[in-house]
């Protein structure tokens, strides 16, 4: 069975094993075993989004954590383009670490299916597991990292 039809089965089944192994395949949380997937997918949930739908917005105040299963969606700050995110990759961490508002729009550039967690599963999550804490960490330096190189002038 692809990836997608795992995905909309496990739209209609929560706590699915089809659902934890889906999320098991990706790279974010391949460290997790079968019982903290199963976990994880039971409390998570997985949202679609047609294009130019905005998942995040700018300013607002920030309840949910978000992992791209399948489609792409662009980081943007006013005009500016800052990323493009696609599979496997995260987005809304910034709101929930610090407490301030979105730092960037997140818009769907293609249908897109993400597994969203809530400001309450996301810190159990980072408090549970040092290991997604520095997968999540080195992802954050990485774009640090290319917003420098790109701010340059
Ligand atoms: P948050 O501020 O909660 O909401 C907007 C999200 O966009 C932010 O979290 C990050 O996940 C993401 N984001 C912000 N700036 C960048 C960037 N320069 N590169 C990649 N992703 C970003």
């Amino acid at each position: 069975m692809s990836l997608n039809h795992q995905l909309a089965s496990a739209l209609w089944m929560s706590a699915s094993p089809d659902l934890a192994a889906a999320i098991g395949k990706v790279p974010f949380f391949s460290g997790l075993n079968d019982k903290q997937l199963k976990a994880m997918a039971s409390t998570g949930r997985v949202r679609t989004y047609t294009p130019e739908s905005k998942i995040v917005e700018e300013g607002t105040i920030g309840v949910g954590f978000y992992l791209v299963l399948d489609g792409r969606a662009e980081v943007r700050k006013g005009a500016k383009l800052l990323a493009t995110l696609s599979k496997g990759q995260f987005f809304g961490e910034m709101a929930l670490i610090d407490r301030e508002p979105r730092s960037a729009d997140v818009v769907a550039v293609q249908p897109t299916t993400c597994f969203v967690l809530s400001v309450f599963q996301f810190d159990n999550l980072i408090r549970d597991d040092p290991k997604i804490v520095m997968s999540m960490l080195t992802e954050v330096v990485r774009r640090l990292r290319k917003a420098q190189s790109s701010s340059v002038s």
